[in-house]
């Protein structure tokens, strides 16, 4: 996989309402679990300039690239990890960066990603059938097209995809292959639904169902929604950026359970699941991106942002800091001055 991608830049979407929804504030601490081209990233450190700190991750080591060179100016401020944000709690402890003030998932694929020429993500361009975030994820499209079975093209498609014609895109993809590049593959499903209807190209679903199974991106969110908020501090917030019903829909169950105490089924006489509300919803109305700002970046056209505030002292460190808020001189909501806190904290801890 060649890694360069820098033919083009990406546009971040619904700038001001991501810095709005994730109430950026000098010193803050945040966390950007999909860098991308760092439009996002640059955004929330001016803002949370002087002190503000940032922790950058993805998945795509082209994109840790990109998006150093545009953030160089604030190198003080920044960590950039190249890993899946899966992985998120464990990345935020082995930096010690928590709890933070907020955390920002825009998911999907970037433009430098979309527009690469060997990456595969398009059928506009052609390219081979690969669509991994990342060089070190084994499965490719090219995998899933050429080697697995009719019923497993078609599960994935109609799972992932939402699409009403899966099981005749597979059966015609089973006949067809080999096939070898995106272009091709376009066709294959052009042809296998009868040619082009509307004006949405009649690949779009199967490409997006391929990429999400690529790159198991529903798994990853749920997991990755779990662990952020145990990794908010009191009042920080949560802000994601979705582009299809199935993320967003993940995105809206998750706030939506973890704003509610009790989830016992109806008709249970007392409380047994002992769950306690976490986040409140910020706004129970999805943000969209403006007319103006479609014209100017189609590519936001589907956008969704949703947000949440931390409503309890998230995570692990919740004992250790609220025992020690009075020798830092914080309040009782979990924050804490970073250095001087990691020096206690061993000291507390050792004794
Ligand atoms: C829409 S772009 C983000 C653009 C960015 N907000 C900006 O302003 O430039 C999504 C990015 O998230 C990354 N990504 C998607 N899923 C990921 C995951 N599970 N772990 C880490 N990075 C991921 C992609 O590689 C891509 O670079």
């Amino acid at each position: 996989m060649n890694l360069n991608m820098s033919a083009t830049t990406h546009t971040p979407v619904l700038l001001d309402e991501v810095v709005s929804a994730l109430a950026v504030q000098p010193g803050g601490r945040y966390v950007d679990c999909t860098l991308g081209g760092g439009g996002h990233a640059a955004a929330i450190l001016e803002r949370s300039a002087p002190g503000g700190q940032l922790l950058g991750i993805d998945a795509d080591p082209a994109a840790i690239k990109v998006a150093g060179g545009k953030l160089a100016a604030h190198r003080d401020s920044i960590l950039l990890v190249n890993a899946n944000f899966v992985k998120l709690q464990a990345i935020c402890l082995e930096y010690d960066f928590q709890p933070v003030h907020g955390i920002l998932f825009d998911l999907g694929v970037s433009s430098l990603q979309l527009d690469g020429a060997d990456r595969g993500f398009s059928f506009q361009h052609e390219a081979p059938l690969d669509m991994r975030f990342s060089p070190d994820q084994e499965v490719t499209v090219d995998d899933i097209v050429n080697r697995y079975s009719e019923a497993e093209i078609a599960r994935i498609i109609r799972t992932y995809g939402e699409e009403g014609y899966s099981h005749r895109i597979a059966r015609h993809i089973v006949k067809e292959r080999p096939v070898k590049t995106t272009l091709e593959l376009a066709r294959m499903i052009e042809q296998a639904v009868g040619g082009r209807k509307g004006r949405i190209h009649p690949a779009t679903k199967t490409f997006q169902a391929l990429r999400i199974a690529v790159n198991h991106e529903l798994e990853n969110l749920e997991s990755a929604l779990r662990q952020a908020v145990d990794l908010l501090g009191y009042g920080g917030r949560l802000v994601v950026i979705s582009y299809h019903s199935l993320e967003d829909r993940i995105v809206k169950q998750f706030m939506q359970r973890e704003a509610r105490g009790c989830i016992c089924p109806p008709g249970i006489p007392a409380c047994v699941c002992g769950h306690t509300a976490r986040l409140r919803v910020l706004n129970k109305k999805i943000i969209t991106p403006s007319l103006q700002e479609v014209q100017l970046n189609p590519r936001s056209r589907s956008a969704r942002l949703r947000s949440a505030e931390c409503i309890t002292v998230g995570g692990e460190y919740r004992e250790v800091s609220e025992r020690l808020c009075w020798l830092v001189g914080d309040n009782a909501n979990g924050w804490r001055r970073p250095a001087l806190l990691a020096k206690l904290r061993m000291t507390y801890l050792a004794s």
